[in-house]
């Protein structure tokens, strides 16, 4: 009878930390989040449907959102939640209200940020926003439109 091979052993190692997607501060994150999301309190179309969910929770959005992009741009990990299932339920909320969304996100990252930080961070929003956007009214029949390329 042939012996069997010993058995290979693998050393388990942790995965080695993943690079940031973008050279960026957490503190310019937080002015990120604080600048954007006042452009959208102020907005006439998204300030109202922003309102009708969070009126009272604004500073837990706030810090979930700092945690989102901090998760999403430095890998930090620090966010859990259930964005999908979010906007998926969101009352009003329209298909042109993603383009909306990320022109404030644009006009917010063109101002604080120099192009070579404020591309990634576009980049980044509107895939995310993509996806969102097709979760909540993508069908065979209804594809993203053009600016969410
Ligand atoms: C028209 C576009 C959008 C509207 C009106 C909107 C509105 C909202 C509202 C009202 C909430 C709070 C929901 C709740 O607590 O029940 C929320 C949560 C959130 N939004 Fe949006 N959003 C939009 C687009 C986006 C985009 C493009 C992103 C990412 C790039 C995003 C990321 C998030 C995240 C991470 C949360 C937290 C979800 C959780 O509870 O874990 N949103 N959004």
């Amino acid at each position: 009878m042939s012996e069997r091979p010993a058995p290979r052993v693998i050393a388990a190692r942790a995965a080695p930390p993943r690079k940031p997607t973008v050279m960026i501060a957490p503190e310019q994150i937080a002015d990120l989040v604080d600048q954007f999301y006042s452009a959208i309190r102020r907005h006439e179309r998204l300030g109202p449907l922003f309102e009708a969910k969070l009126a009272g929770q604004w500073e837990p959005h706030l810090d979930r959102m700092n945690r989102f992009w901090r998760s999403v741009l430095l890998h930090s990990g620090e966010y859990s939640g259930q964005p999908v299932a979010k906007h998926n339920s969101l009352p009003g909320l329209e298909e042109d209200d993603f383009r909306l969304w990320l022109e404030l996100f644009e006009a917010t990252t063109d101002r604080l940020f120099e192009p070579r930080t404020a591309a990634p961070i576009l980049m980044t929003a509107r895939r995310i926003a993509r996806s969102l956007w097709l979760s909540r009214f993508g069908t065979p029949f209804n594809r993203p439109p053009e600016w969410l390329d």
